[in-house]
């Protein structure tokens, strides 16, 4: 397998009530083509900044993130991620796509659901007619009923509005999905059926998936490897079972511990 995104020495500090809070510090990993890769740790390690440091919403002070382009064995591309300005940015917003917590955080609540799924396309140049049907095709792969493309974010339910995020994410083809605590926010069983979801669009589609999440049983699921943090620093990595069942780091084991695996 080759690398599609690698993270090397990233840091970040933030100025916190005037203290220095080293929020990521010199973590390095690499994400694999088509792989779900699990990142880890209690609330405040770091995640969710990593995260923003690799869509470019937070500014890195330290470290390199490249992104490999096109096909490993016709001579693929490194994209300095971190350089990206202007139009190749944008380019870059096609390639990596983003599902929050809060699903309603993906919409405009002025905007119907089908609307904010197709505003995606129309902004890579699609026609409107071709972004309408594709829209359809992608509200049916995540399991909506066609109906709801009238409905707007606060007319359906947690569970519904995390799919049509999750469509809109995938209607550009990125080549790698973060989902930041996607499933938290959500009921127990709908969480479930969003994890199934995900494991079936990574099957059909070949994205690579960044699952954040504070939960090992999720990332038993669903990942082929994880890397665990731990107050900014990467503690353990390897693949779930081998987290879980010889966890090396006395963090990992309490994680463990307070899983329902
Ligand atoms: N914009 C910010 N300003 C100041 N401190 C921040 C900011 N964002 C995150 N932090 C701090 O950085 C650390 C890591 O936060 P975060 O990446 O959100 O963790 P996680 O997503 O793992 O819960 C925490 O101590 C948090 O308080
Ligand atoms: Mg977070």
């Amino acid at each position: 397998m080759s690398h599609l995104l690698e993270v090397k020495n990233l840091k970040k500090t933030f100025l916190n009530k005037g203290q220095q809070v080293t929020a990521v510090d010199h973590i390095s990993f690499f994400v694999n083509r088509g792989e779900c890769l699990g990142l880890v740790g209690e609330s405040g390690c770091g995640k969710s900044t990593t995260a923003n440091m690799i869509l470019r919403l937070t500014e890195a002070d330290a470290g390199e993130i490249s992104l490999c382009e096109g096909d490993p064995e016709e001579g693929a591309q490194e994209k300095n991620v971190l350089k990206l300005r202007g139009r190749d940015l944008k380019k870059y917003y096609q390639e990596i796509q983003m599902v929050f917590q809060t699903p309603q955080d993906s919409f405009d609540p002025r905007c119907t659901l089908g609307d904010g799924i197709m505003e995606s396309m129309l902004n890579t140049g699609m026609s409107r007619i071709e972004a309408k049907s594709r829209m359809y095709e992608l509200l049916e792969k995540v399991e909506l009923a066609p109906e709801l493309a009238k409905r707007y974010p606060h007319e359906v339910s947690g569970g519904q509005c995390q799919r049509a995020a999750i469509a809109r994410a995938l209607a550009v083809e990125p080549k790698l999905l973060i989902c930041d605590e996607a499933t938290s926010a959500l009921d127990v069983t709908v969480q479930a059926q969003i994890v199934a979801l995900l494991n079936k669009l990574k099957n059909e589609t070949g994205v690579s998936i960044l699952l954040i999440c504070h939960d090992l049983a999720l990332v038993q699921h669903m990942c082929d490897r994880v890397i665990v943090m731990y107050q900014g620093k990467i503690v353990e990595e390897g693949t779930p079972d081998e987290v879980i069942r010889h966890p090396k780091e006395d963090y990992t084991k309490l994680l463990i511990r307070s899983a329902v695996l």
